[in-house]
């Protein structure tokens, strides 16, 4: 396993500051006609980093170049307040000026065993191909505190190395199915970000960095891009129970 690059911020707001910039440096280099496809997650850190974004970087980006795919959605319907893309909307996505055929949504109204493999192909008709998979040039993902990522979670570790592009998922508190990318795909990203916040995951974060060796029941310990980079962006609180040896590896910003 490559050793991941860590980043830590002491507020939220420099750790969206900084995916801004890195953002926008990746598509100021985009040569015409050229595309920079991001691969975006929900819940509450992803949700204060793109209102971040769009209150700061809006204008600053070059949207035009930028497709945003969704690493999961949860199976209800875009206006549901549980929708991933009905809250990257609202945070994101409404405040910028990207183009509507830039978003793929994933269909979360309709049957998700029909859903998962149709949004696959359109992964595939829309990201670069490499070895063999969708290679999407930034992952944006989560950490859930059960060491979930996307919609893969302990209990469905399997699905990580899952074969197809996307798979169903249930969550396992909620029985709320998913539609999920596999790990295979996050692993094939040119760049794959955790961006985690706040002391509730620092338990987590610490067992996943420290190389415990209960980490591997952790599907987010599983993700290493192959030919890729790896980067977590955390919080002060969120590192707050690293030990010394990965602090002083990490950078503090
Ligand atoms: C989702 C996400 C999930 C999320 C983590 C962290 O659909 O919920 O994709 O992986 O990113 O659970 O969410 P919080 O930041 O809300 O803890």
């Amino acid at each position: 396993m490559m050793k991941p690059v860590i980043k830590i911020f002491s507020s939220i707001e420099k750790l969206a500051s900084h995916s801004a910039e890195f953002i926008r440096e990746q598509t100021d280099e985009i040569l015409s006609g050229g595309s920079y496809t991001v691969a975006v997650s929900g819940g509450s850190t992803p949700r204060a980093v793109y209102k971040f974004i769009a209150d700061n970087f809006g204008n600053s980006i070059n949207w035009h170049y930028i497709k945003i795919f969704f690493c999961d959605e949860r199976c209800v319907p875009p206006d549901d307040n549980d929708s991933n893309y009905k809250m990257t909307d609202e945070t994101l996505l409404k405040k910028i000026n990207i183009p509507a055929e830039n978003i793929f949504r994933i269909k979360g109204e309709n049957d998700p065993f029909r859903e998962a493999p149709s949004y696959s192909e359109v992964i595939k008709n829309n990201a670069q191909p490499k070895n063999g998979l969708p290679q999407f040039d930034l992952v944006m993902l989560g950490l859930g505190e059960d060491g979930h990522t996307a919609s893969i979670f302990p209990d469905q570790i399997d699905k990580f190395y899952s074969k197809n592009i996307c798979e169903v998922a249930i969550h396992p508190a909620t029985g709320q199915k998913r539609i999920t990318i596999s790990g295979e795909v996050i692993n094939n990203a040119k760049l794959a970000a955790f961006i985690v916040t706040g002391e509730k995951k620092s338990r987590i974060v610490s067992k996943i960095l420290s190389g415990s060796a209960e980490k591997i029941n952790y599907p987010a310990s599983l993700v290493d891009p192959k030919k890729g980079k790896l980067i977590w962006m955390l919080d002060t609180a969120a590192a707050n129970l690293l030990d010394s040896k990965i602090m002083q590896r990490g950078k503090v910003y």
